[in-house]
């Protein structure tokens, strides 16, 4: 039976690193620490994100400020105010909550942000950072997905990786990051075949494919570490990860649950991104 990784402890540990080290450097360095969040429209689950997001950084002691704009904005007057964040010394970090209305183009809004102030590092210059290794931003979830495996001790030089979804946010990164750490990676997605014999070999298995209990417990080689980035909900409303948990718990040596895995890892690393934006602005890093 699988070892739980309980991801709201992780992520506490690593906030509570943030906060104390925040509270140092405003004492020693007079140093503040601001993140603007950007949200536009009505979308029910970025709402609860970005008031996440909001409250995370009053538990660790840096101010935000929100940006709340309609459905209706323009994509001008979404540039505009990214422009406006670029120049605020107040900002060290802007997050623009993403879906975004379908009438703005994505690309264009992040390929607006200050590289030095994106702390998601979806900035193409940031992306081709972590490409070769020469990074200060780490996406999110995939930086906190590599906090959760060296929570559990492993270590993933030599090891079997296999990432199932390539998405920009988690799946390409995650990819990277593993690789980086001397793992031997392979990428799987909706369309790869012969899933389950890949999966088989994997002795660390990152999920993220969007599908409800998408990999049962017989596609898991036993005593592996299994990480679910999913957040599916089911049509009774309860949620669960694109793992089928209790059949792979029953096979792995680590397991993240949904909730309570990933989840609260993503927030926790958006505050550390934070910070060293701050500390790079103030020339302290
Ligand atoms: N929407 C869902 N996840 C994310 C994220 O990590 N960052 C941003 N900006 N938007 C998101």
């Amino acid at each position: 039976m699988a070892q739980i990784i309980d991801g709201k402890a992780v992520s506490a540990a690593v906030k509570a690193e943030v906060a104390e080290e925040t509270a140092r450097l405003r004492e020693e360095k007079g140093l503040k620490v601001g993140l603007a969040v950007v949200i536009v429209g009505n979308n029910p689950a970025s709402r609860v994100y970005v008031n996440n997001k909001k409250k995370a950084c009053e538990a660790v002691g840096f101010q935000s400020y929100e940006y709340a704009l309609e459905e209706s904005t323009t994509q001008e007057q979404l540039l505009d105010l990214v422009n406006v964040l670029n120049r605020d010394s107040r900002v060290n970090g802007i997050l623009v909550q993403l879906p975004l209305p379908g009438h703005i183009d994505e690309k264009a809004i992040i390929n607006a942000i200050s590289p030095d102030k994106d702390v998601d590092a979806f900035h193409p210059i940031n992306v081709g950072r972590i490409m070769i290794g020469d990074y200060s931003f780490l996406p999110c979830t995939p930086a906190g997905v590599m906090r959760l495996i060296e929570s559990t001790g492993t270590d993933i030089t030599g090891k079997q990786c296999v990432v199932i979804g390539r998405s920009n946010i988690v799946g390409k990164p995650q990819a990277m990051l593993l690789l980086q750490k001397n793992g031997t990676v392979t990428i799987c997605h909706s369309k790869t075949k012969n899933l389950k014999e890949i999966c088989l070999g994997a002795d660390i298995l990152v999920v993220a494919i969007g599908r409800a209990n998408f990999i049962t417990g017989d596609m898991i080689k036993e005593g592996a570490v299994v990480i679910d980035v999913g957040m599916n909900r089911l049509d009774n409303g309860k949620l669960c990860g694109d793992v089928e948990f209790e059949s792979a718990e029953k096979r792995a040596s680590f397991i993240t649950p949904v909730p309570g895995g990933v989840g609260p890892m993503t927030i926790a690393m958006l505050m550390k991104n934070t910070l060293t934006a701050a500390k790079q602005q103030a020339g302290l890093e």
